[in-house]
């Protein structure tokens, strides 16, 4: 938790961007896996957890805009949960610590905005992405929980956008605090890459480090000789010497902060010249566009611009042929490339999507493509000092997609269909880092982790 002065701050900042009515903030509650007292690991809403950063189920606070009052609902422990969870503190002495003076039973919170309502007030809230909240929203606001997201204020979500998008010092600090597990993980998985392992091994060695950094995965992590299916969740493989083992995995701080790495991985410590080709084609991908990072210039023009390295090198691999340009303006290299270079990262891994996928990576000017590839694209528009990206470019070679197109003959002037072949199964390469973009240029964040190919190879042999 950060200091009360911080959150009093953002608190401060937001009022100043919604006109009137109220803001209404929900908390999240536990997840039961089967029956109520066995419950999934809890995770705050991201949003309630950056204004009041209180991190326990059965809040919900609001910010009345017009008389400037802020109140956190929720209920004090009884005796029954004393017994089994032990002795907490008062919501009051919890609430004193994020600045906040004015702390109410949650059974006042129905009562407040129904007042709200009969008064014609606007009451404000974001879009619920868990059934429980649409069906809390509906009970106190009389919004039929199937149709709630559709009455979730824009100007609250897009105002919560703004302010969350800029990160601080302190947030910083806590993605970096991250990422330093992440290297510790990255560590143990590279040396782990030897013939005979299983990828769940591997995967299960990482969430101990992730659990024993004091904190836990940021999302289930990738760990596959799959690379090609992208998010593969399966686990059961045994690793052969020459497979490539894809790695994406994220810390999450406790602080809720996150962090987002891609690393492949030859597995026995030596790429063949196949995949080395393929690895430094990715890899200058990601050195460009990591150079390109500033502000002012717009995302999508930094995802093109890796997408046309990786037409060059294709072709010169002869998997491509034809004008680069015109290759990336037809969408041919979403063939191998067919998703968007990265999107930001913060309290979540995909920040904010909760709030509006569109709205957090585009803006009037920035529209969105419907070409297949580009239209994965999540974070296209200008960049700001301030922003945390991932620049994860990647090559895939996808079976059932190189099939379809070929059979098609999609974009046949640009793709070497008779070469693909050979690649047919050779699996996916993806080289993921987080970045700011800082007044001059940027900065990759966190402690380095073996990213040039003799570095990983390196890595895995170094056990
Ligand atoms: N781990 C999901 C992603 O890289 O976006
Ligand atoms: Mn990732
Ligand atoms: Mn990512």
């Amino acid at each position: 938790m950060f200091d009360k002065k911080i959150y009093q701050q953002r608190r401060a900042k937001l009022l100043r961007q919604v006109k009137s009515g109220l803001l209404l903030f929900l908390g999240n509650n536990e997840s039961p896996m089967n029956y109520p007292a066995n419950t999934y690991h809890y995770r705050q809403d991201s949003s309630f957890l950056y204004f009041f950063g209180l991190s326990f189920p059965g809040l919900a606070a609001v910010i009345d805009l017009d008389e400037g009052r802020q109140t956190v609902f929720g209920n004090d422990v009884d005796m029954e949960d004393i017994i089994w969870m032990g002795p907490q503190p008062s919501l009051k002495s919890r609430c004193q610590k994020i600045g906040i003076g004015d702390s109410r039973p949650l059974a006042d919170l129905s009562p407040l905005l129904q007042e709200a309502v009969r008064q014609g007030r606007k009451v404000h809230f974001l879009p619920p992405y868990r059934g429980e909240n649409a069906l809390w929203l509906e009970k106190l606001l009389g919004i039929r929980g199937d149709a709630v997201k559709d009455y979730a204020s824009a100007e609250f979500a897009k105002a919560v956008i703004a302010q969350r998008s800029l990160k601080s010092k302190e947030e910083i600090q806590e993605i970096e605090a991250a990422l330093a597990v992440s290297a510790a993980m990255y560590r143990e998985a590279m040396a782990m890459a030897q013939p005979g392992i299983t990828e769940r091994e591997i995967a299960g060695f990482i969430e101990g480090i992730a659990l024993a950094g004091g904190g836990r995965m940021a999302f289930p992590a990738i760990v596959t000789v799959h690379g090609e299916t992208l998010h593969n969740h399966f686990h059961g493989n045994r690793l052969e010497e020459g497979d490539l083992l894809l790695v994406d995995s994220g810390a999450e701080a406790e602080s809720g902060y996150s962090s987002d790495i891609t690393r492949t991985i030859p597995v026995g410590g030596r790429f063949d010249p196949g995949q080395k080709a393929v690895y430094e084609t990715v890899l200058d991908m990601q050195r460009t566009a990591l150079s390109m990072l500033r502000p002012g210039i717009s995302y999508r023009r930094i995802h093109l611009r890796a997408c046309a390295v990786l037409v060059e090198r294709l072709k010169d691999m002869g998997l491509m042929r034809g004008d680069t340009d015109a290759a990336v303006e037809a969408g041919a290299h979403a063939l191998f490339f067919p998703h968007g270079l990265g999107h930001m990262m913060g309290l979540d891994v995909h920040d904010m999507e909760d709030l509006g996928e569109t709205w957090v990576g585009y803006d009037d000017k920035t529209r969105r493509s419907q070409q297949f590839g580009l239209a994965y694209l999540r974070m296209a528009k200008k960049l700001e000092p301030g922003h945390v990206l991932t620049v994860e470019p990647g090559i895939y070679f996808i079976p059932a997609l190189i099939d379809q197109w070929r059979a098609e003959k999609r974009h046949a002037d640009f793709v070497r269909y008779d070469k693909v072949e050979k690649f047919r199964g050779f699996g996916g390469i993806r080289i993921e880092d987080d970045a700011l973009v800082t007044v001059r240029g940027h900065r990759v964040l966190g402690p380095p982790i073996p990213k040039e190919s003799a570095e990983v190879e390196a890595a895995v042999r170094h056990r």
